[in-house]
């Protein structure tokens, strides 16, 4: 519960930094979910903003709330993009996308003037890579590309939805969780070289991506790193 409520006292600051005529870019996850509740609640009093959303289940979150939801293809810059994170570091290197999101949440938030990052005290790390590494892998021939990034010695496993069946993201591919024995000293290299294996999408590694990061904490307080 407590952790709730740091996660909820992180989405809902977030929203003071939204004004009007804003395009608004929505991430993805608990936290961001906050974010949301608190941004309708905003619009209903009188804020008028648009917004574009990483997930299908953020753009129907905010559709509910009768807030207008751009199509992506139909923008090139979002102003201010707020979004979760896995694991976030004192350089504010992070890691994302254990909600699967990562591709369409890295798209928006390099196409922002601004992420903002909301996360709860339990995702700020020493050194990022402590749990998984979420890898979106194209589809099509998805175990050749397994076995091209197991060959650079990553071990890890496909991530499965609950009813056992491999996971889909939201643009249809599946997620190859990597686990690492210890953090990698040298994460950015880490990233490339999974970057140039034929078949990876992107990884959950963002890096000189995040703006200001709103850290909820569990007694409610709420702390901003700028
Ligand atoms: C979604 O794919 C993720 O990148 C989330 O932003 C991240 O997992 C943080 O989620 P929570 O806010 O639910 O912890």
């Amino acid at each position: 519960m407590t952790l709730e409520v740091a996660k909820e006292a992180a989405g809902h600051r977030a929203v003071r930094f939204i004004e009007d005529d804003m395009i608004v870019g929505l991430g993805t996850g608990s936290t961001a979910c906050y974010f949301i509740d608190a941004l309708i609640e905003k619009c209903q009093q009188g804020l008028k903003i648009e917004a574009v959303a990483s997930s299908e289940a953020s753009a129907s979150k905010a559709r509910d709330g009768r807030i207008r939801v751009l199509d992506i293809n139909a923008i090139t810059q979002v102003d201010i993009t707020v979004d979760g994170a896995d694991e976030i570091d004192q350089q504010k290197r992070m890691i994302k996308g254990g909600g699967g999101a990562h591709t369409r949440e890295k798209i928006l938030a390099a196409a922002s003037k601004e992420m903002i990052v909301v996360v709860d005290e339990t995702k700020l790390v020493n050194s990022i890579g402590q749990t998984k590494l979420p890898v979106e892998i194209l589809h099509y021939g998805s175990p050749i590309t397994r076995n091209r990034i197991e060959r650079q010695g990553y071990k890890g496993q496909w991530r499965l939805a609950k009813d056992g069946s491999i996971f889909l993201t939201d643009n249809g591919n599946p997620i190859f969780d990597i686990y690492f024995d210890f953090p990698p000293p040298f994460p950015e290299e880490d990233h490339e070289r999974l970057l140039n294996t034929l078949g990876v999408i992107d990884t959950g590694f963002f890096f000189n991506l995040a703006g200001r990061v709103i850290i909820g904490h569990t007694d409610g307080r709420v702390t901003i790193q700028t």
